[in-house]
């Protein structure tokens, strides 16, 4: 599990791991499969070591996409980390890959979810997902404390739509 400490991982530690997870991920996205279910619990340490490599795990959600840009989004994944537009455009592809990638960067920096709230309940979570009611929080004083470049790529993974070409 990627979250292996309660303190916000240093952003040199998170690009080590990101390294490896969209190295996993491009992998995987070009013999054509999308993973669906990219989360911190499905992002292992393959060693106890400070310097392991992460690699990515849990396929059991894992689809062929082939050449296509998008598929159905037959709601497979987890609620807190599918794109919005899932739900809408009922599609969903590669970038719903990066997007989860975005959210899981933003929780390791952050220790916060980046729009879903504590107190937020599996109904309501379900409900603000549907009505796309939920965007990223950029505002609050945890994520500004990222470097300028930090945030802006955290922006970029969060701000694709699961319909464009990955
Ligand atoms: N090879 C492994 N070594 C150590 N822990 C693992 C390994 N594979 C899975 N786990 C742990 O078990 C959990 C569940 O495994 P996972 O493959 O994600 O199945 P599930 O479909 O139930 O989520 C993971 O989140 C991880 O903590
Ligand atoms: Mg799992």
């Amino acid at each position: 599990m990627l979250i292996r400490e309660r303190k916000p991982v240093s952003e040199d530690d998170a690009i080590r791991y990101m390294t490896d997870v969209f190295e996993g991920l491009k992998h995987l996205h070009s013999i054509g499969l999308i993973h669906r279910d990219l989360k911190p619990e499905n992002m292992l340490f393959r060693t106890n070591h400070k310097y392991s490599p992460v690699v990515l795990a849990d396929f059991g959600l894992a689809k062929v996409i082939s050449n296509s840009d998008t598929i159905k989004f037959d709601g497979a994944g987890t609620l807190k980390y599918l794109p919005p537009e899932a739900y809408i455009e009922r599609r969903t592809g590669k970038k719903a890959d990066i997007f989860a990638v975005g959210v899981t960067l933003y929780q390791l920096l952050t220790k916060k979810h980046p729009f879903v709230s504590s107190s937020d309940n599996a109904e309501t979570i379900r409900r603000n997902m549907k009505a796309a009611r939920y965007r990223p929080n950029y505002y609050r004083q945890e994520f500004l404390n990222i470097s300028y470049r930090g945030q802006d790529f955290v922006k970029w993974l969060l701000e694709k739509r699961p319909s464009e070409q990955a």
